[in-house]
């Protein structure tokens, strides 16, 4: 839905599974010895070609998952840092009354660390579970129209960070 919102209001967006970027655990040893891994380096490929990330993400135990930080970790080991400069849209939804949100300021604190722009408003589905529709949309209108308003605000954004 959110890919969708994107691209009515003018950007081009792929969507990327996070399963493609398959990665051990870090481990500065195991770097050293064999290098960066293939879904590191693929992770870093990808970013390099964007300008911003509509990145949802799940909360798991009141933070973000241990595999995105694990995934951070790796790629922040590249020069220069990948994410330098990038700008990023969070959500998350969840069956909880939060929709994942505490997940979602977790997440600011690598990814500002690590220079991403982070967009102020970010979007937490509560509930989940009926808050989708069958083909993926938004059950309430109000909910979708908050996405798609918050989703072009971020895109303004976006695009002057991109130029500069
Ligand atoms: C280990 C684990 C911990 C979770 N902890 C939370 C939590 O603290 N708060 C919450 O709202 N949901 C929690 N959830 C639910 C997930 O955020 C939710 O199901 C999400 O959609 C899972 O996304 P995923 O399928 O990409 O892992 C947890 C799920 C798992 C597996």
């Amino acid at each position: 839905m959110a890919a969708e919102l994107g691209r009515g209001a003018g950007a081009v967006v792929e969507l990327v599974e996070f399963r493609e970027f398959d990665m051990p655990l870090y481990d500065a040893d195991v770097q050293e010895s064999s290098g960066m891994p293939a879904g590191a380096v693929a992770l870093r490929d990808r970013l390099a070609k964007v300008d911003g990330l509509l990145l949802a993400a799940p909360e798991y135990n009141y933070s973000m998952s241990g595999t995105l930080k694990n995934a951070i970790d790796w790629v922040s080991r590249f020069r220069p840092g990948p994410f330098r400069g990038k700008s990023a849209f969070l959500m998350s939804a969840s069956n909880g009354a939060f929709g994942g949100n505490r997940g979602l300021w977790a997440l600011r604190v690598p990814l500002e660390g690590l220079g991403v722009h982070v967009y102020p408003d970010m979007f937490s589905l509560p509930h989940g579970a009926t808050g989708f529709t069958e083909s993926g949309g938004l059950a309430e209108a109000a909910t979708h129209e908050r996405l798609a308003t918050m989703i072009e605000g971020y895109l303004k954004v976006a695009r002057a960070l991109a130029h500069l």
